[in-house]
């Protein structure tokens, strides 16, 4: 808990002056991102990063994409200049990132119903949504957020001046989805309220609904009159299939006249460090499409101005170019592959060696995180004990698995959960 300190004024002759900070209460470390400079600092040969959500190749090593290394290489080759962007981003890039998230042919964008903008990655434009929506939105500043939810969702929307709670998601007993629980939340949340969906790749459980699971949340949010804010951090990763990761953004779109989507593209580029990614407004009439652009163009300009422009040149090369998509699409199946044989092997093992837990779950889930069940006290043995770094709640980042630790951390696992 952060303590509310006083600050300290100073009588400077007549006035009381500022002349300190050492008031500044301390900050306890960001518990996903906080576990990477843990992890950097241990010295144990076996150790094992699970923390944080980043892509790695079977050799333990960040992957860089073959498609990415060569519209780099096209980006460079043009010699472009580093003026600054439009203050709603590289137009080319976001022309692609819309066309990605919404599909072909989509009504919305053919009717220039959405008003979009490049955005620092998935948070940027999570942030830049709660800004927009304690500005323009439902007058109950309430944002329901599924529990579990990824864990920087509250703090991002609590600093937007919104009010973060929690909607029914993951059942722990059951170690599955509980749509039920959702739809009946949805039904007597107070009316208008705004709802955050995970698009596809539910993080941290790995769980998303059906189809037909989507179809009954999308109607009964219709039905009581909320706003969906759907936040697409993985599209492709899950399934390897970005259009049918889409489903749900493409649901939402057809079913609600007005919605607010974030779209990263960190992970299904690898561009994690390029803050790259952007925040769609989809609206029910063309004529406010441009007074909304014009009103984000306010709220950009005076958080940061304008986006950095490598990344969305990067990712415009890839998605304008048929060839470059084609292999965008097979790496993204790559990883996607790579992910689920590593969760089979973990799950494998495990039953092996002789645990005597269903860990079956694990192979249920999909997209870079697994839920494990195991509780804080396993999670904290695994992290002193066996030098592994999971996320507080059980979270696992099945990417830092590959082929030569994959035992090791069954092993762990089945040691701390005996
Ligand atoms: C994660 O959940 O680990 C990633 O989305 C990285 C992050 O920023 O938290």
């Amino acid at each position: 808990m952060l303590r509310a300190v006083r600050p300290c004024f100073f009588r400077v002759s007549s006035v009381l002056a500022f002349r300190s900070f050492a008031h500044v209460p301390d900050a306890p470390p960001d518990p996903i991102l906080g576990l990477g400079i843990a992890f950097a600092a241990d010295t144990h040969p076996k150790k094992v990063n699970l923390g944080v959500g980043v892509y790695r190749g079977d050799d333990g090593k960040p992957f860089v994409l073959n498609c990415v290394r060569k519209a780099e290489d096209r980006v460079h080759q043009k010699k472009l200049d580093f003026e600054y962007a439009p203050i709603t981003g590289v137009p080319g890039f976001v022309d692609q990132a819309r066309n990605l998230a919404f599909g072909a042919g989509n009504a919305a964008v053919q009717a220039k119903r959405v008003a979009s903008t490049q955005s620092l990655s998935g948070t940027g434009a999570l942030r830049l949504a709660g800004e927009y929506l304690r500005r323009f939105g439902p007058p109950s500043k309430k944002v329901f957020l599924p529990a579990p939810t990824w864990g920087n969702h509250a703090s991002v929307f609590r600093d937007s001046g919104l009010e973060p709670g929690n909607y029914p998601y993951y059942n722990s007993p059951t170690k599955s989805i509980d749509v039920d629980a959702t739809v009946k939340f949805i039904e007597t949340a107070p009316q208008g309220s705004i709802f955050l969906l995970h698009a596809c790749a539910h993080n941290p459980t790995g769980l998303d609904p059906t189809s037909a699971q989507w179809e009954k949340i999308a109607a009964a949010l219709n039905a009581h009159g909320h706003l969906p804010l759907v936040d697409m951090a993985y599209q492709g990763f899950a399934s390897g299939d970005a259009d049918r990761d889409g489903f749900a953004w493409r649901l939402i779109s057809k079913s609600f006249p007005c919605f607010v989507g974030c779209q990263s593209m960190a992970k299904s580029f690898g561009l994690y460090g390029q803050r790259i990614g952007a925040m769609h407004i989809q609206t029910d009439t063309a004529e406010s499409t441009e007074k909304i652009l014009a009103q984000v163009k306010l709220v950009v300009r005076a958080m940061y101005s304008n986006p950095p422009i490598h990344g969305a040149r990067i990712v415009e090369e890839v998605l304008k170019d048929a060839a470059l998509t084609e292999e965008w699409k097979g790496e993204l199946k790559q990883m996607a592959d790579r992910m689920n044989g590593v969760r089979g092997s973990l799950v494998k093992r495990l039953g092996e060696i002789g645990s005597k837990h269903d860990w079956n779950h694990i192979t249920k889930q999909i997209g870079m995180m697994a839920f494990t069940g195991l509780n804080l006290e396993q999670v904290n043995r695994l992290k002193s004990e066996y030098h592994i770094y999971m996320t507080a709640d059980g979270r696992a980042a099945i990417t830092g698995l590959n082929s030569r630790n994959v035992d090791y951390v069954a092993e762990c696992f089945h040691a701390v959960s005996k």
